[in-house]
């Protein structure tokens, strides 16, 4: 199977976890999007949607989904998203999309994250995938001075040739080198710095459940 078929395939698997009259915390990505082409086809069961992008609320209501403020509803009964790297621990390094501050906003507003990834994503130590980090422009030379001090290489992610600006108006770095043996110390950490609106470590807001695509099908991993 292809990677992209892996991704279709657990984007329909997590429609198990979807529950009548929900509205549903939808993430960001390309297998994000898989999920919403098969969510658009029980739009009728489900009363919306909360999502995490401004890309991921044009294909929900291109498909007819309503996409609601997450300032107006309560807690959410589920969250599903995609992932750059995840672990057995359910910790999961995200924001290859640039979307990971409003990602961790609505996962931390549902009871459960269900990750949906095809099976190149799982590893055993985060951080082979350069960490993205939220920050605020006025502070990104000195967040790069910082992470230089712990061995990482911040570099400015670009589009089509200028800062990236997020849905926050933010920049983001993407970090290489890092050693993130232990997620949690790391991410309240880097949380800390001033500057630093989001770190793509998602430990506080690890994943409850993992659909792996894989060759044989879809493996729920459950931490
Ligand atoms: C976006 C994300 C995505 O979940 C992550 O980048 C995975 O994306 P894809 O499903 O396209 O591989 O964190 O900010």
């Amino acid at each position: 199977m292809t990677q992209d078929e892996l991704k279709t395939l657990v984007g329909q698997a997590a429609l198990n976890y979807v529950e009548p009259g929900a509205i549903v915390g939808v993430g960001t990505g390309s297998t994000v999007n898989k999920f919403i082409a098969a969510l658009a086809g029980i739009k009728h069961t489900i009363a919306g949607a909360v999502s995490s992008s401004t890309a991921s609320t044009e294909r929900l209501q291109a498909v007819g989904i309503q996409v609601f403020d997450a300032a107006d509803v309560e807690e959410l009964s589920v969250y599903i998203d995609g992932a750059d790297e995840i672990d057995h621990a359910g910790f999961m390094i995200k924001g290859g999309g640039a979307a990971l501050t409003r990602e961790k906003i609505v996962a931390a507003q549902s009871r459960k994250f269900v990750c949906i990834a095809d099976e190149s994503k799982l590893v055993r130590t985060l951080g082979n995938f350069p960490l993205p980090v939220e920050v605020i422009p006025m502070a990104a030379r000195r967040i790069q001075r910082q992470f230089a001090a712990l061995g990482g290489t911040a570099i400015l992610r670009l589009q089509d040739g200028v800062p990236l600006v997020t849905d926050n108006g933010q920049h983001i770095l993407d970090v290489t080198g890092l050693n993130i043996a232990e997620p949690l110390g790391f991410e309240s950490e880097v949380n800390q710095w001033p500057g630093v609106v989001t770190v793509g470590v998602f430990a506080l807001q690890k994943a409850h459940v993992c659909l792996l695509g894989t060759a044989d099908g879809v493996k729920t991993l459950v931490f």
